[in-house]
């Protein structure tokens, strides 16, 4: 059975032709390899989502996402408010002065673009957010996952969480369907020097699992893990306490913050950081569902990150960023990075997968 063959034969007529809803199938029957995935108790076709960013803020991006095959997405990240439209976090509600894109030294064709922005989270209020969550959700499907991402108060040491911006937050979106939440923890708290102490923060991750699971029984809550400057130590501390507070698991991790840009950076950098933290808390946690994020720009990347722990990957920068070298498929850039994602002759996630196959069938 030569599989090189058809799956050149598939990157040929996919080239051509839309992702179909059973491409999981087709991979399945045509390679012997299955590509499902999961995001903790949910099933995905495969492990490729969207991260939550400028890329899903609207319901027409969403839609694109869809249709070009990736398995979900997670919506940009909400600041919660409580019923009275009180919002302890609208600092990070801020607009960005600017956005950049810009490459690692190595990357000389301009193909793994790294955004350098200085935004923060979503700008609309939780009612306008809601409206826009609302059309969303209608999109996910058996075979197509849209997940939530949510920021709320985040005390100093000695001070009491605003635990109903949580709730009410939580509680809204749970309302009309979602049932997978991420907690985001942007890299710009990093500008507020006095919260940002180990103490501190290890109580966070584990108070606000503890806090929305209690009310919501049949949610599950997924904390993203900061790239701080507190050595690998520190961040297994943080994936600890998440656990210990309850947490279905963790996203490793959110870009690295860096006082020269100014900005939160990625890369090649954040990608090595993060596959050597996955391994670890994989290590120690078996049993932890991880999500991968960071510095994704190949099959290879993708595999990388399974290999190290994770259940599946999110994706930002490459969908975001300008790309100098063209891509294989014509299209739209969802499109254009699925297709070479997955079929790039030398580097794409099926031909790598196809070459560990066959090294295990001759093991
Ligand atoms: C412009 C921009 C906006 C982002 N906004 C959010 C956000 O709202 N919530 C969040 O959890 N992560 C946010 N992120 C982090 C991404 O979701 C992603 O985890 C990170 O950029 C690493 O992936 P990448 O290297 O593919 O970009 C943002 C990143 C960028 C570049």
């Amino acid at each position: 059975m030569n599989y090189l063959l058809r799956l050149n034969q598939l990157a040929q007529h996919f080239l051509f032709h839309p992702i179909v809803e059973n491409f999981d199938q087709i991979i399945l029957e045509q390679l012997q390899i299955d590509i499902k995935a999961r995001y903790g108790k949910h099933q995905l076709k495969n492990c490729l989502m969207v991260a939550p960013g400028q890329m899903t803020t609207s319901v027409s991006q969403i839609e694109k996402i869809k249709e070009s095959g990736f398995a979900g997405c997670v919506l940009k990240s909400v600041v919660a408010e409580d019923k009275k439209g009180h919002c302890s976090m609208v600092k990070l509600r801020k607009k960005p002065s600017y956005v950049e894109t810009v490459y690692d030294e190595q990357d000389i064709e301009g193909r793994y673009p790294i955004i350098h922005w200085d935004g923060g989270l979503d700008l609309r209020n939780l009612d306008d957010y809601l409206n826009f969550a609302h059309e969303a959700i209608k999109l996910n499907s058996s075979d197509f996952l849209v997940a939530a991402s949510i920021l709320g108060h985040l005390p100093s040491f000695d001070s009491d969480f605003n635990e109903n911006e949580w709730i009410y937050t939580t509680e809204s979106l749970y309302s009309i369907g979602y049932r997978i939440f991420e907690i985001d923890f942007c890299p710009f708290l990093k500008e507020q020097n006095e919260l940002m102490n180990q103490k501190t923060i290890l109580r966070w991750y584990k108070k606000i699992p503890v806090m929305i699971k209690k009310i919501f029984k049949d949610i599950q809550v997924f904390p993203k893990i900061m790239n701080l400057d507190y050595g690998v130590d520190f961040q297994i501390k943080m994936v600890e306490s998440c656990l210990a507070g309850g947490a279905d698991g963790v996203v490793i991790g959110n870009r690295i913050y860096k006082t020269e840009y100014g900005c939160a950076h990625g890369g090649i950098e954040l990608r090595k950081r993060n596959l050597a933290q996955i391994s670890k808390v994989h290590h120690i946690y078996p049993d932890a569902s991880i999500s991968g994020t960071g510095g994704i720009y190949t099959g290879k990347d993708i595999v990388d990150y399974i290999n190290a722990g994770c259940e599946n990957v999110q994706i930002l920068s490459y969908l975001m960023g300008k790309v100098k070298k063209p891509f294989l498929k014509n299209g739209n850039r969802f499109q254009q990075v699925f297709y070479q994602l997955m079929f790039d002759k030398e580097t794409g996630y099926l031909f790598c997968l196809l070459k560990q196959k066959e090294k295990y069938e001759n093991c």
